[in-house]
């Protein structure tokens, strides 16, 4: 039986299920012009997704395989589309060699990330010369870049499809249109659509959970290409995060991750509300969960509501993931951020006057065009001043379709290579000095299972994102267990097991 046979024999002979009200939207390639624009247009929500009947038991049978590059965004759409994937009848495996739908999840920051699936397509080549019937396929923030679609429609003739992020919930409609058709399938729409509510998921893991609170991105930083990819910024209405984090806790999930490109901005496209992230924050701390995060803030849009919520502590953990990119004002402003360094420096002191106890993470990139060596340096003061845990620390990577591409840049690679090392230096002296009051302290760690370097270890991670290796038995694995710690590393802690910890009530 061929692949129209067996479709053809599955599907019932209603009409196909017409989706097209989720998006004003047409089916194009992608635009980087067209993602740039920011309609007017009120956001819908919809529940009403599910898999056509011309689709179900597609998967019967077959095997997909996902892989994820990139943030934590894309690691939640990878557990949307295993969601659809096993709806259609499909069954994960983690082996590239079993499966018979391979998808590859991309990330467009930066060109390393990019060479990377370029890499990686170039490997699938021969498992496609060797059984053709295998499906693969480019999805998530490269597919929605215009360059890209067209580079592998011109030297990547082993991929089968190539859809974007505003298109996931079309993944049965894609698939059988790659089964059906010899040519490559592209479908990437560069207008994002409204929001999606009952999207399937298979979460990876029970302990940790992700949970988007909004899409999308207005900021439209100099160098960055997430607004072109992630389209404009969409919030989810509060009651339908409160409901999925009360549903994650009753399932038993311990720590829930809001998710966002820029969660500082939620709520701002609410038609005449004022409800936003503090207010959202105020809501979820009621939860018994024991644990809350939210990434990723932005500065400019960190409000003193939000850091009067956050103070008052409970299962809102007290680490913030606050980047700051750059520590000279003319370089904040080329880059478009909005907030010079003074402004930046005055929030850090507010929450550390409202948190005392906060820890306070960023990200950093050097080496932006025409970065001098004194604006640097007043990003290693910043640093000094603010004393970080971590950072992530970047080389600019000029991204096509952005202002900052465009412009001339008179810093030599080398430069930028030396000053990534610098600032990387002073990262990892931080870091260390700051695992070092760590010693002998008893430290709440939430367990998640073997250590990846020893498999007699368990690991896991306090409230303050420090990872702790200690013996214990593994049926605490998924549980907050209370560890002394015994050695502090550079970069990790280890220690002695204590026991469970007791569970707290959620002060209101
Ligand atoms: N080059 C280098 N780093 C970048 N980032 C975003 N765009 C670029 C770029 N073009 C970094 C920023 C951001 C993080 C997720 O990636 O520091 O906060
Ligand atoms: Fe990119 Fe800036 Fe938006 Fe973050 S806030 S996703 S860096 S444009």
């Amino acid at each position: 039986m061929n692949e129209e046979q067996r479709l053809a024999g599955q599907a019932p002979a209603t009409k196909e299920k017409d989706y097209s009200h989720y998006f004003q939207s047409v089916y194009t390639p992608p635009s980087l012009k067209d993602a740039k624009k920011r309609g007017k247009e009120a956001i819908s929500y919809h529940d009403d997704f599910e898999i056509d009947e011309h689709y179900s038991g597609m998967g019967i049978g077959r095997k997909f395989y996902i892989r994820t590059f990139g943030c934590q965004m894309n690691e939640h759409d990878t557990e949307v589309m295993a969601g659809i994937f096993v709806g259609l009848g499909y069954e994960p495996t983690d082996t590239v060699k079993d499966a018979d739908v391979i998808l590859l999840n991309t990330c467009a920051i930066r060109e390393n990330a990019e060479n990377k699936v370029f890499g990686e397509l170039g490997h699938l080549k021969s498992l496609k010369r060797e059984r053709p019937d295998l499906l693969i396929g480019v999805c998530g923030c490269m597919s929605q870049e215009e360059s890209v679609v067209k580079k592998i429609l011109k030297t990547y003739d082993q991929v089968d499809m190539v859809f974007g992020t505003h298109n996931i919930h079309r993944l049965p409609a894609i698939l059988r249109e790659a089964y059906l058709s010899k040519e490559m399938v592209v479908e990437v729409w560069s207008k994002e659509g409204d929001i999606i509510e009952n999207l399937p998921r298979v979460r990876k893991g029970n302990i940790k959970g992700w949970v988007n609170i909004m899409y999308g991105c207005d900021k439209f930083c100099t160098y960055c290409i997430v607004p072109y990819t992630r389209g404009k910024e969409r919030s989810r209405r509060p009651e339908d995060i409160i409901l999925e984090v009360r549903q994650l806790a009753a399932a038993g999930y311990q720590e829930i991750t809001l998710l966002g490109q820029n969660v500082n901005a939620y709520g701002k496209d609410f038609e005449n509300e004022t409800y936003r992230l503090g207010d959202l924050m105020d809501e979820l701390r009621k939860i018994d969960i024991p644990r809350i995060r939210f990434t990723t803030s932005h500065p400019r849009d960190f409000d003193d509501h939000l850091i009067e919520v956050l103070a008052k502590g409970g299962n809102l953990v007290n680490h913030i993931h606050l980047p700051v990119q750059s520590g000279s004002s003319e370089i904040l402003k080329l880059m478009s951020r909005k907030y010079t360094r003074e402004h930046f420096l005055n929030l850090v002191s507010k929450i550390k006057q409202a948190i005392p106890n906060v820890t306070l993470t960023t990200d950093i990139i050097v080496g932006f065009p025409n970065e001098t060596e004194e604006q640097f340096q007043e990003t290693i003061s910043l640093y000094n001043e603010v004393g970080f845990d971590m950072a992530f620390t970047y080389i600019y990577s000029p991204r096509e379709g952005t202002p900052a591409a465009k412009m001339t840049d008179n810093v030599p690679m080398e430069v930028k290579k030396d000053r990534l090392q610098r600032l990387n230096k002073v990262v990892n002296d931080f870091s260390a000095a700051g695992m070092k009051p760590y010693q002998g302290e008893i430290v709440n760690v939430l367990v998640e299972g073997v250590s990846k370097r020893n498999k007699e270890v368990l690991s896991g991670y306090t409230e303050k994102s420090k990872l702790v290796n200690f013996r214990a038995p593994a049926n605490v694995i998924g549980k907050i267990v209370q560890v002394r710690i015994t050695q502090a590393k550079s970069w990790s802690l280890d220690g002695e097991f204590i026991g469970i910890k007791e569970k707290e009530k959620v002060m209101l």
